[in-house]
């Protein structure tokens, strides 16, 4: 599809969304603190109307009215105070500082809701070493799902006081989120099957734009920061004839580039890369075939959708120096002080449920879809996601552990889908991956806070908590987290 577009607009069409735009740069937040050192800002929370598609409105959440939500950007030493205010009607939510090392208080989670109409600043110090592309969003219990997928999500990035990666490259964060809309431009609630799944939109948007434009002179080199800030889509993706190499993860910079063919993104992760840009023409980047595990119908066709196009001139860029071979030190974390083990696991039961061409539909009570309530009562079916057994419950510590106790956890996915975990509050280094019996080291060291766990996969990792407090683990499929597949770390002083 073209950016040019004339079709008629009959009242059943699918929404267009114009292409071929410039790429917009993320509005920021500005800093409101005349102090150095110190970073003051306010979020809002509030229902905004959106324009994705030719002359329809789309009722949005938007932070600060902007979707994506602005991009917060602060130096690393940096003590952060962020006031939220919630004036989402009827529905309390959280900012949660997703991978960032934030005292757990001060971290969004479920146990600290905000209400509706009230409001409270999130205050913390950003250490030494801490720079990397985080992000922020919602984390309210049992809403997190669709406050993010309706809009509430933004870029975090902590600076480093110097950058080893040359000015000359740029630094472009390139968002992706999706988004699925109705012929009259409304969001439309989710399915059985976005419940199961995760949802998956219609569209892959990059900074809030469908595949938007970007020029460059032959010869460029891009350092771009990609997120994949979807609810549930996994993204596999390249560069259509540029080089790609692989600077950084979601804890930031790492030891040593790496050149790649293709990146898995799933949901949650960030990379960064440097990108090439060698020969004048237009350059896109798009979605290769990667297959997560389905569940029922209504399974996108993701290979092949262009995210973005670069257009490279045949004037010449600027001249910039190389990239250095070493971007930084990591230490590993060392000899495990205890070993836990987490198991995924899936649990449908069939029972009182069909299913229909949009999904799944039930046909006995004890499943409320409206209004995203995923409650489910004893009645028809159980649609489960449980780690080690177990549905999240507020009031349960799942694990202790000890602040500055190394732990290596061992994460085994039993279920038919990848789950992508994450933890909070830290960092971790994954260790090696254990698939039918074949195991496979890490081939670099690399911070890390989400990781996919593919269907059938053990993922070892090492990981130290160095701030006491409840910390959440969970699935980034966040219809998962939603139906139970997170669990509570308590660290202890
Ligand atoms: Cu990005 Cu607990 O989440
Ligand atoms: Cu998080
Ligand atoms: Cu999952």
């Amino acid at each position: 599809m073209g950016g040019g577009q004339d079709m008629g607009a009959s009242a059943n069409a699918e929404p267009m969304l114009p292409e071929g735009e410039p790429l917009r740069e993320l509005p920021r937040l500005a800093n409101e603190s005349t102090v150095p050192g110190s970073f003051k800002a306010r979020l809002t929370a509030e229902p905004a109307t959106a324009r994705f598609a030719e002359g329809l409105d789309t009722p949005i959440l938007a932070y600060n009215g902007t979707n994506p939500g602005p991009l917060i950007e602060v130096k690393e030493g940096d003590r952060v105070e962020i006031e939220f205010n919630n004036n989402i009607p009827g529905e309390e939510s959280t900012i949660h500082w997703h991978g960032m090392p934030v005292p757990a208080d001060q971290d969004g989670n479920p146990m600290d809701p905000v209400a509706s109409g009230s409001s409270r600043t999130y205050a913390f110090d950003l250490p030494e070493g801490s720079a990397a592309a985080y992000w922020y969003h919602p984390h309210p219990h049992g809403k997190t799902a669709a406050q993010v997928y309706r809009g509430l999500a933004g870029a975090f990035l902590v600076k480093p006081k110097s950058d080893p990666i040359p000015a000359e490259y740029g630094d472009t964060i390139l968002m992706l989120t999706d988004l699925r809309l109705a012929t009259d431009g409304t969001m439309p609630a989710s399915t059985m099957a976005d419940l199961m799944n995760g949802r998956v939109g219609d569209h892959v948007l990059v900074n809030g734009q469908k595949n938007p434009k970007l020029s460059v002179g032959e010869g460029a080199k891009r350092r771009f920061r990609l997120y994949n800030a979807t609810n549930a889509r996994f993204l596999k993706l390249a560069f259509d004839g540029a080089l790609m190499t692989v600077i950084g993860s979601d804890g930031g910079l790492l030891e040593a580039p790496v050149a790649a063919k293709g990146i898995l993104l799933s949901p949650a992760e960030r990379l960064e890369l440097i990108v090439s840009f060698e020969k004048p023409g237009p350059i896109t980047l798009y979605t290769l075939e990667y297959d997560r595990g389905w569940m029922g119908p209504g399974r996108p066709a993701d290979a092949g959708l262009t995210l973005l196009t670069v257009d490279v001139s045949d004037s010449p860029a600027q001249p910039a120096p190389e990239l250095p071979r070493k971007l930084r030190t990591i230490a590993a974390l060392g000899a495990p002080a205890a070993n836990r083990r987490f198991v995924f696991t899936e649990t449908m039961g069939m029972g009182g449920m069909s299913m229909g061409s949009g999904g799944m539909s039930m046909d006995s009570h004890g499943m409320q879809m409206g209004g995203e309530d995923m409650s489910m009562g004893a009645g028809g079916m159980k649609m489960e996601f449980l780690i080690n057994d177990a549905s999240f419950d507020m009031n349960r510590i799942d694990v202790v552990s000890k602040a500055g106790e190394v732990e290596l956890w061992e994460v085994v996915n039993q279920a038919d889908m990848d789950h992508p975990f994450h933890v909070h509050g830290t960092q971790f280094q994954v260790v090696e991956r254990e698939r039918g019996g074949k195991v496979s080291r890490a081939d670099y060291l690399s911070w890390k806070d989400t990781v996919n766990v593919a269907r059938g996969e053990t993922v070892r990792l090492l990981l130290r908590q160095d701030r006491p407090g409840p910390c959440m683990y969970h699935c980034h499929i966040l219809e998962h987290e939603q139906l139970g597949m997170m669990g509570i770390v308590n660290v202890q002083a």
